[in-house]
């Protein structure tokens, strides 16, 4: 049974990572327009990781007895001057629902919802390699600069990535 207060906070959750989701297709709608391929690639399976991200929430969300409310999605950033200026935006939203998610764990402890606190340490720890893996493709840009050879190769790279959520799940 989930109280009002963290159906209401779970259902923004919800909300953020649909919203993720759709920021990262609006990354890769340009990178696919400015012919990054491997961009778009890496954009379109982290959109559908987020769209697990909410689809997880959701499911606990029913399984508590609460209600699933969806509400409006905001329109996203759609023109991004560089490669490095997406994945500057995409780490500074990361960093965004790692608080987020940090203020869900808290809300949980002090209503004292165990049941919530334990299904939020997989967002915890999800939210570590989440900023980690943005975080290391803007390590490379910073090296590589994001025109010429360097930036042909991180585009290969990037177009190996293919999302599954079994993998995510580990
Ligand atoms: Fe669902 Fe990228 O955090």
């Amino acid at each position: 049974m989930l109280k009002e207060k963290v159906e209401k906070a779970l259902n923004e959750q919800v909300n953020k990572e649909l919203f993720s989701a759709y920021i990262y297709q609006a990354m890769g709608a340009q990178a696919a327009h400015d012919g990054f391929d491997g961009i778009a690639n890496w954009m379109d399976a982290q959109a559908q990781e987020e769209m697990f991200h909410a689809r997880k929430i959701y499911d606990y969300i029913n399984e508590q007895g609460g209600r699933v409310t969806l509400q409006t999605i905001e329109e996203p950033p759609s023109e991004f001057e560089s490669p490095k200026a997406m994945f500057e935006k995409a780490l500074e939203h990361e960093q965004f629902i790692t608080e987020s998610i940090n203020d869900l764990v808290d809300l949980a402890k002090e209503e004292n919802d165990h049941a919530t606190e334990i299904f939020l340490q997989w967002y915890v720890t999800e939210q570590v390699e989440e900023e980690d893996n943005v975080g290391s493709i803007l390590d490379k840009l910073e090296l590589i600069g994001d025109k010429g050879r360097g930036m042909y190769m991180l585009d290969k790279e990037l177009a190996e990535r293919s999302f599954t959520s079994e993998e995510d799940e580990e």
